[in-house]
């Protein structure tokens, strides 16, 4: 049963802002977020939600469950198909079971940096992606971003030979689970939630994830060495049911969209900020950075080169757009 339900009594409160504070809200919609309540995607949530306030004179209520309150990423992405969770903001890492396009977005070493990613994003693939949703029962608002995403361990890590023996988590993801394969190391899919007490207990020798992750789980505490290789930019999608969607109207599905992209920007500038915080945060910690040299660089790049082929080929056009959009404006 959806969450989009009428509701009589509720006073609209928070968030909301504006004049809209003793409105009686139409509907009362969850959003669902596996981060921390003052992370970038949960401050871009609480804006998507003041703005769905805003514009609609409190009409839509949008309540944001931060920390994975409401189930693991996965699971939150289920209950969002099903119409039990009206929104989710999740990793496209873990939907390419919903569509397969989403690949393109989210090979190694893909973009040469955020511009990049960004150009393609708001590109015909970015585009592309989010129309192959259609049919699932998830409906794509808006892309955040996620930065990019690198090796952690409690080992030095320099080249794939050195990750030869170790266990090294991954998001529950095909693609995450062959990329470390072709590395030599073990994959351990795991969720978000647990990758602390992974770490801690040495059930996992790593992980991979941006600084901001790294920082905002604590994983800088049990991971001493962060390889800043940059092997992956995996962007984030707000999702909404196609159950809920349904029931709304065609003027304030486009309200949805519209303060949904708006609050892309803000989270973008947030991630950003963050970033460098967390990164100067770690370091002054006790985290050891380890920088490759472009030969130990490319060591990385060759080894997951087969990825390509494997989930790839069928879209290699699209590919060679995605490449060449490199160094244009988004
Ligand atoms: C990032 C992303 C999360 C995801 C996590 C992971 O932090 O924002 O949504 O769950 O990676 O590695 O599982």
């Amino acid at each position: 049963m959806s969450m989009a339900s009428v509701v009589g009594a509720l006073l609209v409160t928070g968030c909301s802002g504006g004049d809209s504070s003793s409105v009686t809200p139409q509907y009362v919609l969850t959003y669902a977020d596996n981060q921390s309540e003052d992370y970038p995607t949960v401050q871009g949530a609480e804006r998507f939600a003041e703005l769905v306030s805003d514009a609609t004179d409190g009409r839509i209520q949008i309540l944001v469950h931060a920390g994975a309150e409401l189930g693991d990423e996965d699971s939150a992405v289920e209950q969002v198909q099903l119409g039990g969770i009206d929104f989710a903001r999740a990793s496209l890492s873990i939907l390419t079971d919903y569509s397969g396009e989403a690949y393109m977005l989210l090979m190694p070493y893909e973009y040469e940096d955020d511009d990049h990613m960004w150009t393609v994003l708001n590109g015909d693939a970015g585009q592309e992606v989010m129309n192959s949703f259609d049919g699932t029962g998830l409906v794509p608002l808006s892309w955040y971003d996620a930065g990019a995403r690198s090796f952690y361990a409690n080992r030095e890590i320099h080249t794939p030979s050195d990750m030869s023996g170790l266990t090294i988590r991954v998001q529950p993801s095909d693609l995450m689970t062959d990329m470390i394969e072709l590395l030599g190391a073990s994959p351990s899919p795991l969720a978000y939630s647990e990758v602390y007490s992974a770490l801690q207990t040495g059930a996992v020798d790593g992980a991979e994830n941006n600084w901001n992750s790294f920082e905002s789980m604590g994983h800088n505490e049990v991971a001493r060495y962060f390889i800043e290789d940059e092997h992956m930019r995996a962007p984030e999608l707000q999702l909404i049911s196609q159950v809920t969607w349904d029931r709304l109207s065609e003027s304030d599905r486009e309200i949805l969209r519209s303060c949904a992209r708006e609050s892309a920007e803000y989270e973008r500038e947030l991630f950003n900020e963050r970033e460098a915080a967390s990164r100067e945060e770690c370091i002054s910690g006790g985290t050891q950075v380890i920088t490759l040299t472009d030969e130990e660089k490319s060591l990385f790049r060759d080894a997951v080169a087969p990825l390509y082929e494997k989930y790839c080929s069928e879209y290699s056009d699209m590919m060679t757009k995605i490449q060449n959009a490199s160094g244009q404006q988004d």
